[in-house]
């Protein structure tokens, strides 16, 4: 059997693909179950393409699993998603060992329950020194926020005399973003059909190759990403030049 993994060019590969995991509620809906039985469902097409990313050796997955906006749902899915996420998290901390990935956050941490920053925290510490994929979680994240805090910082480092104001550069900019020393993303991947990109990495996509599949995240699997690689590896990144 063919199949798109054979046709990746391991030199090729992308150093960070991110993912925007959406349609756990569609998918959950054309099924006739509830909402969150999706997401429940979602954390096994991270599992696999977590995997997937770490035997391939790609360096960063960032997975967009919450933003801001998302605290606006309703109650019991916003507690729902918390507790999946943190149960999940303390759970797989030994795999993710095993495998040597080591778990990365970047969003606004202040809004989480005291419980699952506790748990997220102590499975960041506990897989830091692990040396292969790095999984960044998005999470309470919005890139509007992001830079909107990055502004607020500069200003204040300007003002205390730290930064001068002709020393502020595209470089500058990007050390003062959550994704500090983590490369831009190759490859942007959205699933489930929407076009557009829901407030996520907006800086950091400037040359990004973007990827749109119908498939809803909790069907997505490791020959899905494999496709998705496949093709980002038939474009030509001109980068303006
Ligand atoms: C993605 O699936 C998961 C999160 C945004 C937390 P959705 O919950 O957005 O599912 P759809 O897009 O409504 O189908
Ligand atoms: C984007 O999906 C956020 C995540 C996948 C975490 P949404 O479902 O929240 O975005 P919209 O509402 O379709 O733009
Ligand atoms: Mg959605």
């Amino acid at each position: 059997m063919s199949t798109y993994k054979e046709k990746i060019d391991i030199n090729r590969l992308p150093a960070h693909v991110a993912i925007i995991m959406d349609g756990n509620g569609r998918w959950a809906k054309e099924k006739g179950y509830d909402r969150i039985f999706g997401h429940q469902n979602g954390v096994t097409s991270v599992r696999e393409v977590t995997e997937a990313a770490a035997e391939l050796g790609i360096k960063y997955l960032t997975l967009y699993a919450f933003s801001t906006e998302n605290w606006g749902r309703p109650k019991a899915e916003v507690d729902a998603l918390m507790e999946l996420l943190v149960d999940t998290i303390e759970k797989e901390t030994p795999t993710l060992n095993k495998n040597k990935v080591r778990l990365l956050a970047i969003g606004d941490m202040s809004r989480l329950p005291d419980a699952a920053l506790k748990k997220l925290e102590r499975c960041i510490d506990q897989t830091s020194q692990n040396s292969g994929l790095s999984l960044v979680l998005a999470l309470s994240y919005s890139a509007r926020w992001e830079l909107t805090n990055a502004i607020k910082k500069i200003s204040e480092d300007v003002v205390a005399g730290i930064v001068k104001t002709d020393q502020i550069n595209d470089l500058l900019v990007s050390e003062y973003l959550t994704t500090v020393g983590i490369p831009d993303p190759d490859l942007l991947i959205r699933t489930s059909g929407e076009s557009r990109i829901s407030n996520f990495l907006l800086w950091q996509i400037a040359y990004t190759e973007l990827y749109f599949t119908q498939t809803h995240w909790p069907d997505f699997r490791k020959e899905n990403f494999y496709e998705a690689i496949c093709e980002f590896q038939h474009r030509e990144r001109r980068f303006g030049k």
